[in-house]
């Protein structure tokens, strides 16, 4: 099986609606990314996954839907007004931007560029004469911090505007409503709370497709627990956030974890899952030991207490909190590398499969008449019925085989056939994507038998 490119992934996401650019009939808006029919239903599929995995199947464990826009004060409690930033160097030839890290990675994959200082990081872009990649040219500014925060203004006349930001992250959403969910919910320590929600950064060198880019979609749990309990549940996390890719069908051997060397402004210990992409390994998921920066810093910003009450031991402490995050464009991204396929068959032909576990799939089941024009109306009824229990697919043009390909391509994981079996026994033949095999099932074992094989 060959290696998949990523211009070919992206051609894939275009052709099949997964995934188009953004504005495109404006020539496209740089690093935004718009998600066709079959990318919003894989997204939205990956999401429920998720929310299964962190809310229904775990105890104590509520979602959250917090608004987009906070109080400004938030992001000066939280720190990223004041540290959120990346380090910056421009070219004074082309005025192109670079992420500092970046440059000396990309001219030496060796060097860890996030365990040097900045002045270490400005005398080895001096000392190797790194060249812009964009012009070639070597006239570099200083290296200055650029913060990633999206600004913007609310008001109505122009001395009333107050700057208000768009959250760079999720989880101070969830951190802002720790006292609320507390008491609504009647909570005790550890409790978590999980989100799923649209974040921005003005990231100095987006790309990858939509790996890195400035508007994305976090998938953040948090949990509240007391001091002493955060290095276990660290732990802890690191092996659920594997086990979630483990089981959504990534293998183990792509994905791997990396402690951070450079710890953000909030975070006691750190470590990622990195994923197998076409240029090398990279980030997909996050564990954070956040210890009670957030919590202390909100209550003194605030001045809205957040102590908790342990009511077993009668102590007052502010809980410590360990996060797990999944970037949804970037857990995407892994999944169609990792299930998209150009397979040689037996017969010498090529087809194209998008191997998916089946709960993730755009369309859990084709329907397809044998003969048009002597099983189309049975098929469309059983289609009817069916679309009342899982998203199906209609296909009765071209021939059987171009039918098969054109649902593999898509990742539907079962495909039935409509025959004369069907209208005088009520049988159909049902094909699975993956290894092509065929097997008779009665129609009236078809909703159990698919609801067996598309379970997370
Ligand atoms: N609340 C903690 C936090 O935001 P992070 O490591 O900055 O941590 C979490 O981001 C996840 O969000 C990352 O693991 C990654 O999957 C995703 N992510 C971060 N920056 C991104 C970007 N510019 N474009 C797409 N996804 C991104």
């Amino acid at each position: 099986m060959e290696k998949i490119k990523m211009e070919e992934l992206v051609a894939y996401c275009k052709n099949y609606g997964f995934i188009f650019q953004g504005s495109e009939i404006y020539g496209g808006l740089a690093n935004t990314w718009d998600y066709g029919p079959l990318g919003s239903r894989l997204k939205n599929n990956l999401k429920d996954a998720w929310r299964k995995r962190f809310v229904q199947e775990r105890s104590n464990s509520y979602e959250l839907d917090p608004a987009i826009l906070m109080h400004p004060k938030v992001w000066e409690a939280s720190g990223h007004i004041a540290s959120f930033s990346d380090p910056l160097i421009d070219c004074k030839e082309c005025k192109a931007r670079h992420r500092v890290d970046n440059l000396i990675n990309e001219f030496d994959k060796k060097i860890n560029a996030d365990k040097m200082s900045q002045k270490e990081q400005l005398d080895f872009i001096k000392n190797h004469k790194i060249p812009c990649p964009k012009c070639g040219k070597f006239n570099y500014t200083n290296i200055r911090d650029f913060n990633l925060l999206f600004e913007t203004h609310r008001g109505v006349t122009e001395d009333s505007k107050l700057k208000i930001y768009l959250r760079p992250e999720n989880a101070q959403g969830e951190y802002v409503n720790f006292l609320n969910v507390l008491r609504s919910m009647r909570c005790k320590l550890p409790f978590g709370l999980a989100q799923i929600g649209t974040v921005f950064r003005n990231e100095i060198t987006p790309g990858n497709f939509v790996f890195r880019t400035i508007e994305f979609e976090q998938m953040e749990y948090q949990t509240f627990c007391k001091k002493g309990e955060d290095e276990k549940l660290y732990d802890y996390f690191k092996e659920y956030g594997k086990k979630f890719y483990t089981d959504l069908g990534i293998p183990q051997e792509k994905l791997t974890f990396h402690d951070h060397d450079k710890l953000a402004h909030y975070a006691k210990a750190a470590c990622d899952i990195y994923y197998e992409f076409p240029w090398g390994p990279d980030e997909i998921n996050g564990t954070h030991n956040r210890t009670d920066f957030d919590l202390r810093n909100h209550q003194e910003f605030s001045g809205v207490s957040h102590e908790y009450l342990d009511p077993d031991t009668n102590e007052k402490f502010i809980p410590y909190i360990v996060e797990s995050t999944y970037g949804v464009g970037r857990t995407i991204l892994a999944l169609l590398h990792n299930g998209y396929k150009k397979e040689k068959l037996e017969n010498g032909e090529e087809r194209e499969l998008l191997s998916i576990h089946p709960f993730l799939a755009p369309y859990k089941l084709a329907v397809l008449p044998l003969v048009k024009k002597v099983h189309a109306e049975k098929a469309n009824s059983i289609y009817i019925d069916l679309s009342k229990h899982f998203m199906t697919i209609y296909d009765e043009s071209g021939s059987i085989g171009k039918r098969y390909r054109r649902n593999d391509a898509i990742g539907t994981p079962f495909a039935i056939t409509i025959d004369d079996e069907t209208i005088n026994n009520n049988t159909i033949t049902i094909r699975d994507r993956d290894s092509m095999q065929q097997e008779v099932i009665k129609l009236e074992e078809l909703v159990d038998y698919i609801n067996e094989r598309i379970k997370f």
